[in-house]
């Protein structure tokens, strides 16, 4: 079987042959499903392996993955990765199917502000604009002057040309963009449930245990974390500056699936690897994507009043450094 065959050559290097054996079957009726549909399935770097390198045909971070969704001529949107990167991608194409193999996959920081809150901002601090991490509802989106992801927030604020904005809901990304500018920035005490655990002194437990190590570090993390860090990125800079600087150890400080991807192509370097799961992430499988191929489901929709006004701060985020 030609699929099954490929299967084999992209997860050879990361599986044994008995779970690719297993998990062939299910590649190759994904692989047939996409084609009939006219599918494309987009998977987040966080995605575990057989996901990432054995069925996604785009991968990325959020920034990444709104970027593809805004140009696909696919008719149906799989969004492996977590709710609110679907909500994005159906924003962004009103008229395609976008489906969520499973609609719990949430994100903490998502959960932790409603749109009424930031109603009630914009009351407190009246023409202060609002910065919104992508990592948010369409209803929250919807209330804001214009999105951001990991990757572009230091640009993004800057782009705007004022003393103070409001940002949210991440407390940790909106004090590293404050240390990134002269922007002050007023904050929420929004937090990622996976970041939020790691300590400076595990950093510095692993420069001591580990001679000459790398360490680079998601900017969802607390700021006496982000301070012991040599690199400080999104997901996809996470990647980049391993391809450009090829250290000899390092260690990713963020959710486990990354090293894992990575780890295939970046052959030169050892990854010591801390691990943090993202339990959102983690409710995508390679057989509940299958399932939402087959069925069209978990069908993600947004209020078009709302996907509207959501967009204007998606598509303004899309247009800074396009
Ligand atoms: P990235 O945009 O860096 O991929 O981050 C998304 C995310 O959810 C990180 O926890
Ligand atoms: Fe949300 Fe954190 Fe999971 Fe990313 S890792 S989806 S920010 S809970």
């Amino acid at each position: 079987m030609a699929v099954a065959r490929d299967a084999f050559a992209r997860l050879g290097n990361i599986l044994p042959d008995v779970e690719i054996a297993v998990l062939a079957p299910v590649i190759d009726e994904i692989e047939r499903l996409k084609r009939e549909r006219n599918a494309v399935v987009l998977a987040h770097n966080y995605m575990t392996p057989d996901i990432f390198h054995g069925v996604a045909d785009l991968t990325g971070d959020s920034l990444a993955l709104a970027r593809l969704a805004a140009k696909t001529d696919a008719d149906v949107i799989v969004m492996a990765g977590v709710h609110f990167m679907a909500e994005t991608a159906k924003i962004l194409n009103p008229e395609k199917t976008v489906l969520i193999p499973d609609l719990r996959a949430g994100c903490s920081l998502a959960e932790g502000i409603t749109a009424a809150d930031v109603r009630k901002l914009r009351e407190r601090y009246p023409g202060v604009p609002v910065v919104t991490y992508v990592n948010t509802s369409a209803e929250v989106k919807a209330e804001s002057d214009i999105c951001c992801t990991s990757s572009n927030a230091v640009e993004v604020v800057r782009s705007l040309g004022v003393p103070r904005v409001i940002f949210i809901p991440d407390q940790y990304l909106g004090k590293w963009v404050a240390s990134q500018t002269d922007v002050e920035v007023i904050l929420w005490q929004g937090s990622c449930e996976v970041h939020e655990r790691f300590t400076g002194e595990e950093l510095r437990e692993y420069r001591k245990q580990h001679d000459g190590i790398r360490i680079i570090a998601h900017p969802e993390c607390p700021p006496d974390v982000l301070d012991e860090a040599d690199y400080v990125g999104s997901t996809s800079g996470m990647i980049t500056y391993l391809k450009r600087e090829k250290p000899r150890k390092v260690v990713l400080i963020t959710e486990c699936s990354m090293s894992d991807n990575v780890a295939v192509e970046a052959r030169e370097t050892e990854f010591v690897r801390p691990c943090n799961l993202c339990p959102h992430m983690k409710r995508i499988t390679l057989e509940n994507l299958r399932d939402a191929l087959r069925d069209m489901k978990h069908v993600v929709d947004v209020d078009p009043e709302i996907a509207a006004r959501a967009r204007s701060s998606v598509e303004r985020m899309l247009a800074v450094n396009a």
